[in-house]
Parts: structure tokens; sequence; C-alpha cells
């Protein structure tokens, strides 16, 4: 089983009523009465910021850069085209567990 941190992220109401919240880095979207979180630093150009505008689509469950127009699934994190996930890798994406009104993501810390 996987190590990992419990990071407070955002009351749920909050994320309710927002539909994205951005923080540290991380994108977290509602959507279909659940939870999408990502790292939004691309793995194909880490400094670059230009994911955290993504264009966020509930109906396929992606996000596409504003700059470069890569999409990618905020579910597993990889590029829609598979041969761009083999080059750059995929985006960190983070599960999470909801206590007390509070969402956390979980932070792997090791195996
Ligand atoms: S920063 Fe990587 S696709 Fe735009």
């Amino acid at each position: 089983m996987r190590a990992y941190q419990k990071k407070y992220f955002v009351d749920l109401e909050t994320i309710k009523s927002l539909g994205t919240y951005q923080n540290d880095g991380i994108t977290m979207h509602w959507a279909n009465n659940q939870i999408y979180a990502y790292n939004w630093h691309c793995p194909h150009e880490p400094e670059c910021d230009k994911l955290k505008y993504g264009t966020f689509s509930s109906q396929n469950l992606t996000v596409e850069c504003p700059g470069h127009h890569f999409k990618f699934s905020v579910v597993s994190g990889n590029n829609v085209i598979e041969a761009l996930t083999k080059r750059f890798g995929s985006l960190e994406t983070y599960d999470y567990m909801i206590e007390e009104g509070k969402v956390y993501i979980k932070i792997h810390t090791s195996d």
C-alpha cells in the first residue's frame, strides 16, 4: 500500500459552489458529484503555468491547455494522445477524502 500525506484543500461546500478551486499548484474541479484534482504543472513544460488556465470539460473529463492545446484526462492524468504521454509523461492526479465537510487530497510520499 502506498503511503500518503493528507492535506486539507478546501471546504466541500466551497468547491461545490465554485466548481473549480486552485491553490498551491493544484486545481480541483467539482463535476458529476465528485472531485477531480491534479497538479497544473504540465509534464511537457513544468515551469509554464498555462495549464492553470486550461479549459475543463465535465463531459469528457479533460483539461486543455490554452497555450499549447495539449489535452489531459483529469482522471488518469494522461494526454489524450497516447504518444504525447509516452514522450512527456502524465499530469499528477490526486485521490481525495472528505471528512466533516472538509476536502483533503492525498499526496503520495513513497511506496
Ligand atoms: S504547458 Fe504543457 S501543454 Fe501547455
